[in-house]
């Protein structure tokens, strides 16, 4: 009999009906070839992968139902394979060897961590569900995805467990997050006039139309790091959206709590991407402002590490060309 090999019901019932598509969703391909016994097929090339180009909130989350449901059995799995492979290996030395191939709960998650792209068009609302009905309940939704998204963050590697990241939540629309649109745009304004690129009317209309693009974005989330060099001088007169000098970590301490950081970010995102809500990780000219940093109530030695925009989208942009290829570039064996 051709079992599904999920013990959800939901799994299954998604399973059944994908299997008779042409094209079956990504989030599948993997189980349908392993089912097949395809072995060209089960060997992933997750580096290569196209993500596709819609959105599909639906299958991260089912995709995340599928990870969590069966996590646990990823260890079973690496052991039974292991003894199988002993014991062919004892049974006969000529039999073709046993390949490790990692549980469908491993490559669940390998391909959750690919499918993730940054999205640039942001939805107050999932795709599916109407602008105004679910306006509360979305912001709810969000605010339960980014409580689940910092502890997922929090638990990233930390030398010395130092702990060195803060979360600061803005949710839209908010006094805090129409400040943050007028530090956008202000900040915008004056590089572009200082840059004298175009006219003043010019940089005017280019800063509002980025002031209403952040408009559609319904949370922002500034990541800073604690013990880092000060990152302004007191003397120095400047204005509040000019862009501060940059005060990059020197000893190793800060450094390995800058790594921290960034390792802590991409947990954040890829928690948020299991729950099917698309996100941006920023490093533009605002986070070394002090407007920004005025209005998440940075310490003099905190370095803000991200602007992390999060939300739902439309269409998930494809994945840019990674130009490296994998073996041998990417990763190298070192034979000495
Ligand atoms: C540290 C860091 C800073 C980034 N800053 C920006 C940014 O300021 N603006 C932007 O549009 N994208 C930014 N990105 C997103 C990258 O452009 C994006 O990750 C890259 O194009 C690869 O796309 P992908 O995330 O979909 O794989 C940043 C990414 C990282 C890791």
């Amino acid at each position: 009999m051709n079992t599904p090999p999920f013990r959800s019901h939901l799994m299954q019932q998604f399973y059944s009906a994908a299997k008779n598509q042409s094209r079956p969703p990504l989030v599948l391909a993997s189980t349908f070839r392993s089912k097949t016994g395809n072995d060209e097929g089960s060997t992933r090339r997750v580096h290569h992968h196209r993500a596709s180009t819609t959105s599909s909130p639906m299958l991260s989350s089912l995709n995340a139902l599928e990870v969590s449901h069966s996590l646990s059995s990823s260890s079973r799995s690496f052991r039974e394979a292991s003894s199988e492979a002993k014991s062919a290996s004892n049974n006969d030395a000529t039999q073709q060897h046993h390949v490790y191939e990692p549980s469908i709960s491993a490559q669940s998650l390998q391909q959750m961590i690919s499918s993730r792209r940054t999205v640039s068009n942001f939805l107050h609302h999932p795709p599916t569900s109407l602008p105004v009905e679910g306006g509360i309940q979305c912001q709810q939704i969000l605010s339960n995805a980014i409580r689940r998204a910092v502890e997922c963050a929090s638990t990233a590697p930390n030398h010395k467990m130092s702990e060195p990241t803060t979360f600061h939540r803005i949710f839209s629309p908010s006094a805090a997050s129409e400040r943050l649109l007028d530090i956008s745009y202000e900040v915008t304004y004056q590089r572009l006039l200082l840059n004298k690129l175009s006219g003043v009317e010019a940089c005017r209309n280019e800063a509002m139309r980025k002031r209403e693009k952040w408009s559609k974005i319904p949370a922002f989330i500034v990541a800073t790091v604690g013990g880092m060099e000060d990152q302004y001088n007191e003397e120095e007169e400047q204005s509040p959206y000019a862009e501060l000098p940059l005060n990059a970590p020197h000893t190793i301490q800060q450094l390995e709590g800058y790594a921290s950081s960034c390792a802590s970010i991409q947990n954040l995102l890829l928690s948020l991407h299991s729950e099917g809500i698309a996100s941006k990780w920023a490093t533009g000219t605002i986070i070394r402002t002090h407007a920004l940093r005025n209005l998440i109530g940075c310490k003099k030695d905190d370095m803000v590490v991200g602007l992390i925009m999060v939300g739902w989208t439309k269409q998930v942009p494809r994945m840019p060309r990674r130009r490296r290829v994998l073996e041998g570039d990417v990763l190298k064996d070192v034979n000495i």
